[in-house]
């Protein structure tokens, strides 16, 4: 068998990590021929906590788990890290305003980005699930210097996923027969979920659909805002179709797209489509190689344009706001 690969999860004792580490832990983020070795990073007092999830991991028997280690200490927790899980963030909570967040998780994500820096593997791949998850894996990679930046990615295969699902249930198509989608921008309410490209069963979406007031005044705010409807119908967060979409994210990234589709990555802008140099945005994006690469040459229309500019906005905003307050 092939040696393991180190695997760290942050916030594993939280939501998204209960529903995700199983996963991991069965072969599902790498394949089936990878065995892991698990990192559990978390804050001191959900230590024991996490020593309880890995008691039910050891109780899984997963023959692909070749350990399991846990630490309250980043440096520690990233050393020779393949795969880095960054789950744990600073959730906003009521009356927080931007600045506060943006600090909270500045010290969280530039202290994680210098411990990835100093201690990963040559190889090491981050994904920033963390919200504000673009905004946070900048943070990071701007800790990192010596990591390629390419490596820093930030999750929108949720809202690119959810996307698709509500295509196929409106049209009645299935999900395998949807291709194309792209999710621009930023992962927040200012997304931009864009089917102009996307086809059903190889003919136009939009066509398909046939009903463009459907797709700008339901379809797009349903995608965009489906994190506060599953809140409001859950009384939780999205957390195993969060973890889902991480899996999707990795999996994706080391195996590659399949021929005629591509997916969606918050992933460090080279300047395309109008997008700063430097921003982590939401692109559409094929893999080989274990290498992103943004779809080029398409086509963006005066509608889509605007939508892209106001994510993209937003994301320069984040990025002023994090240099003002010194925490790059
Ligand atoms: P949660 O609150 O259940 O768990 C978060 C965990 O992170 C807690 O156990 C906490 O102790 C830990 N943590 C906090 N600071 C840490 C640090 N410095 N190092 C290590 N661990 C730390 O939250 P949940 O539901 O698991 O969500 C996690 C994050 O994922 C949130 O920021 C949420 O907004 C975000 N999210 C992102 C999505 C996306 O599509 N990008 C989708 C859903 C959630």
């Amino acid at each position: 068998a092939s040696q393991p690969v180190n695997v760290t999860v942050t916030g594993a004792a939280g939501q998204i990590g209960y529903a995700l580490l199983f996963r991991v832990a069965s072969g599902q983020l790498l394949g089936p021929d990878t065995p892991v070795r698990l990192r559990l990073l978390e804050v001191p007092q959900a230590v024991k906590a996490a020593e309880g999830t890995a008691m039910e991991l050891d109780d899984c028997a997963f023959p692909l788990l070749a350990g399991i280690d846990i630490h309250d200490d980043a440096t520690a927790a990233f050393d020779g890290v393949n795969v880095a899980l960054l789950v744990g963030a600073r959730p906003r909570t009521a009356g927080m305003e931007r600045g506060d967040l943006l600090s909270a998780n500045g010290g969280i994500f530039g202290p994680q980005g210098a411990a990835i820096n100093a201690g990963a593997a040559d190889d090491v791949r981050v994904l920033v699930v963390g919200n504000p998850a673009n905004t946070n894996a900048w943070i990071a990679a701007q800790h990192a210097p010596d990591v390629p930046a390419a490596r820093f990615t930030a999750m929108t295969r949720l809202d690119h996923n959810r996307a698709v699902a509500q295509l196929a249930a409106r049209t009645g198509a299935s999900v395998d027969d949807i291709r194309r989608v792209t999710i621009w921008g930023n992962h927040s309410a200012t997304q931009y979920p864009d089917v102009s490209h996307a086809t059903i069963g190889f003919r136009p979406a939009r066509e398909v659909v046939g009903d463009d007031a459907w797709l700008s005044d339901t379809f797009i705010p349903t995608v965009a805002k489906r994190g506060a409807a599953i809140i409001e119908a859950r009384g939780a967060s999205s957390a195993a179709s969060a973890a889902n979409a991480a899996i999707d994210h990795v999996h994706t990234w080391v195996h590659g797209t399949p021929e005629g589709d591509w997916t969606s990555a918050g992933i460090v802008s080279d300047g395309s489509y109008g997008v700063p140099e430097g921003l982590v945005s939401s692109f559409p994006v094929t893999s080989s190689g274990g290498e992103w690469q943004i779809v080029p040459d398409l086509d963006i229309d005066d509608a889509s344009r605007a939508r892209i500019d106001a994510s993209v906005a937003e994301l320069v905003e984040e990025r002023e706001a994090v240099r003002a307050l010194g925490l790059v």
